[in-house]
């Protein structure tokens, strides 16, 4: 019996946050951002001012804290810091708490608690392989590192910032290691993914492509 989840999984700068937002909205239903979820541990250790190569201590902040998802945005103890994880410095601490066994279980658990009480599009690196295996609508958006490192340069400069191409698509393959190299929950393709490559595709291409597939396999969308 597959749920009715839509899994969203794929590498640093492949376009998954503006799709699964663009996509969940097109069907009606909620998108759940993992990736901020992590983050928003980050930010509250940076915060509290602990240690967070401390796994214990990063454990117990996910396990005391409240996190939600609201309308696409991620809430931290009622606060809504969706635009605060965002943060440079979350980017770079975000690794503490994405690599730590025990808190990705903590996150895993809550992760699959929204998802079994409404249907939702998700996005993050470990969706459709260990957080939804049963889920109804599996897809695997990636693009080439130097189409990655372009957008990620364009972003950059659209917020008055620049730096040498090279730099930003040495980070991107950087990236890449650590997320498909971590002991648990690593960026794995799923078997029973559709792969959407967004080389060169419109957001507009790439979230019709997803929409019809989304459509035929959900349960609840089809008449
Ligand atoms: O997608 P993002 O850049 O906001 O993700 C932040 C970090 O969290 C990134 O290093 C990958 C990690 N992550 C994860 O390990 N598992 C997820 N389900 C989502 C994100």
């Amino acid at each position: 019996m597959s749920i009715d989840v839509v899994t969203v999984d794929g590498p640093a700068g492949a376009g998954k946050s503006v799709a699964t937002r663009a996509l969940a909205s097109r069907l009606g239903i909620e998108y759940l951002n993992t990736g901020a979820m992590y983050r928003a541990i980050a930010l509250k250790a940076l915060r509290l001012g602990l240690d967070l190569q401390n796994e214990e201590l990063l454990n117990k902040v996910a396990r005391e804290s409240t996190l939600e998802s609201r309308q696409g945005r991620t809430f931290l103890d009622g606060e809504d810091v969706t635009d605060a994880v965002r943060a440079q410095e979350i980017s770079r601490l975000v690794r503490y708490p994405a690599g730590a066994p025990s808190v990705r279980e903590t996150l895993v658990e809550l992760q699959r608690k929204i998802g079994l009480e409404r249907p939702i599009a998700t996005e993050g690196r470990d969706q459709g392989t260990v957080v939804f295996p049963d889920a109804a609508c599996k897809f695997y958006l990636t693009a080439s590192p130097e189409e990655r490192a372009r957008r990620r340069l364009g972003e950059l400069e659209r917020r008055g910032e620049s730096a040498p191409f090279e730099e930003v698509l040495a980070q991107i393959v950087e990236r890449d290691r650590g997320d498909s190299n971590r002991e648990i929950g690593p960026l794995r393709e799923p078997e029973d993914a559709i792969r959407v490559e967004s080389d060169g595709k419109s957001i507009e291409q790439v979230v019709g492509e997803m929409e019809r597939a989304a459509r035929e396999r959900l349960s609840f969308l089809r008449r």
